[in-house]
């Protein structure tokens, strides 16, 4: 694709919101077949070399099905076709794993081998708001290129309390939630 932009991202669903904001950043979307990394290690041998970045998007529990990707499979693809990965773990963070740590303990994944990690603090931890996880450089990118939104959007303090206060609860109920957040 000669005039094609430089960011594509390549992933399974489809949530509204994703599809906006690659609208909004001009990036073009590839989907692959649900949860099929040899499907997606195909085309991206294929297209990867029409992009500057790519970026895998998966999330760490599908709602509609409940499957669950083969994280170190996608993070094998990621370093083979030099991708960045990001797991939406709105559906795995708190359920998931031992300890409800996610997909990344599900998998024992070192953690560093994904891009950015998501996920909301609106399900199992029946609070609202979000967070975004990954290196320092990123998130220091975030901090600086989304500041407006940081000071508009930030989750409020008794929202943060009430995630807390839910895991704190969760622990006393299952001991190996006790160490979560
Ligand atoms: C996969 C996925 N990611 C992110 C979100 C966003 O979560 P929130 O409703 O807390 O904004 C949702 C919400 O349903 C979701 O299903």
């Amino acid at each position: 694709m000669a005039e094609g932009p430089e960011f594509s991202q390549v992933r399974a669903g489809s949530r509204q919101s994703s599809q906006k904001s690659l609208n909004r950043c001009g990036a073009k979307r590839r989907p692959f077949p649900h949860n099929d990394f040899a499907a997606l290690d195909a085309i991206l041998t294929q297209i990867r070399g029409q992009f500057a970045k790519v970026m895998i998007a998966i999330e760490g529990t599908y709602s509609m099905d409940g499957d669950i990707p083969d994280l170190p499979r996608f993070v094998e693809t990621r370093d083979k076709h030099h991708c960045l990965l990001f797991v939406d773990e709105a559906h795995s963070i708190g359920v998931i794993g031992d300890t409800g740590r996610g997909i990344g303990e599900l998998f024992n994944v070192d953690r560093t081998h994904v891009d950015i990690w998501m996920g909301t603090l609106s399900k199992a931890f029946a609070s609202c708001g979000g967070y975004v996880a990954g290196k320092k450089a990123l998130i220091e990118y975030l901090k600086s290129a989304a500041r407006g939104r940081l000071a508009r959007l930030s989750g409020s303090p008794s929202a943060s309390r009430l995630a807390r206060h839910f895991r704190t609860r969760a622990s006393d109920l299952h001991g190996p939630w006790r160490d979560l957040l």
